[in-house]
């Protein structure tokens, strides 16, 4: 079998490698195990974000695999983001210090603008801070502003490169047309029932890589909805579709590793979440075997249009992304 390329280019000249490791969700003393056990099975990119609150743990353990010669600092790809808080030109420096700061690092390799939507942080809550109901925003802010500090932290080199997430096509080609510096990435809810066609045929067009948070479905996101915003939402396991269960079966792969592979055979970056090692593994265990075009089109028979990731209070935001379909 010819040999599958680990890295996506991207147009800074830079590789950015096409499985990292997720970490929204990884709670705290699981994220060091998370950390060192993909880095142990061959991950070379973390994305992380000041939102996720796990960017010390991460430094931390990245301190310890340098110390020991593990691996030098240009060999990891490190991935944060802006907090929906810092949605002005003199904020970006200020939060990328900060996770410059809590990953004991000089630079990151990409650094993004974690949404459009801009908010005033209330009671440390930098992303979606809420008072009497509503979502708190910052009329005041544009992300254009924004992406002008984003510049800035290249020029400053805090970080290699700039790009952005959740941002919808309109939105992406407002930064584009008067972006200095063109974004490089953009990161978004994408999986096998919202596979993002039409938005990575745009991205494609203006030289943007994309990576898909949520590749597997997230299966436990109903859980977390319903703990931390009382939501009961009734969401589809993709893992347990039947179509893919028979596709994973004649590989003798998991249905994870099925949806990891048709994701990177399509050129789309990858960052599972998992704070499981033998997961961590698996998840990594996607360049050893092929997708026919038979099995590649039965899963792009599974779109259904269905986007998992809900923000609340969004909907009420001038800049919300999901009030058009792409
Ligand atoms: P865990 O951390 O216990 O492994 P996504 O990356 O699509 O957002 O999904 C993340 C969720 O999927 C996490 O709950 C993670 O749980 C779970 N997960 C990660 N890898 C696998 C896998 N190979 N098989 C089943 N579940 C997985």
């Amino acid at each position: 079998m010819a040999s599958f390329p680990h890295y996506v280019k991207l147009n800074n000249g830079a590789r950015m490698p096409i499985i990292g490791l997720g970490t929204w969700q990884a709670k705290e003393g699981e994220v060091k195990v998370a950390v060192e056990s993909a880095i142990d099975c061959g991950y070379r990119h973390i994305d992380t974000a000041w939102a996720y609150k796990n960017e010390k743990e991460i430094g931390k353990t990245l301190k310890k695999v340098f110390d020991a010669g593990k691996l030098k600092r240009e060999d990891i790809f490190i991935v944060s983001k802006l907090p929906n808080g810092g949605h002005h030109r003199d904020k970006v420096l200020h939060y990328l210090q900060q996770s410059l700061d809590d990953l004991q690092l000089s630079y990151v390799d990409m650094y993004l603008v974690h949404s459009p939507f801009s908010v005033v942080p209330l009671d440390g809550n930098e992303q979606l801070p809420i008072k009497d109901g509503k979502l708190v925003i910052d009329y005041e802010a544009d992300f254009l502003d924004t992406w002008k500090g984003m510049e800035d932290a290249v020029d400053a080199e805090m970080t290699k490169a700039i790009g952005i997430s959740n941002f919808n096509s309109e939105q992406i080609k407002r930064i584009y047309d008067n972006a200095r510096i063109k974004p490089a990435n953009l990161q978004v809810e994408c999986h096998a029932y919202f596979p993002q066609i039409k938005l990575f045929q745009i991205c494609k067009e203006l030289n943007i890589s994309l990576t898909a948070y949520g590749p597997l479905g997230n299966p436990s996101l109903s859980g977390f909805l319903r703990e931390n915003f009382g939501i009961n939402a009734e969401l589809p396991n993709l893992l347990k579709d039947p179509a893919l269960q028979d596709i994973a079966e004649k590989h003798q792969k998991t249905a994870a590793q099925i949806l990891l592979r048709w994701l990177i055979q399509r050129g789309i970056i990858v960052i599972p979440k998992s704070s499981n090692p033998n997961r961590i593994k698996q998840n990594f265990e996607v360049f050893d075997f092929n997708l026919s075009e038979e099995d590649v089109n039965q899963i792009n028979g599974l779109d259904r249009n269905h986007r998992l990731f809900e923000y609340s209070g969004v909907e009420e935001h001038p800049n919300n992304p999901f009030n058009i379909p792409f």
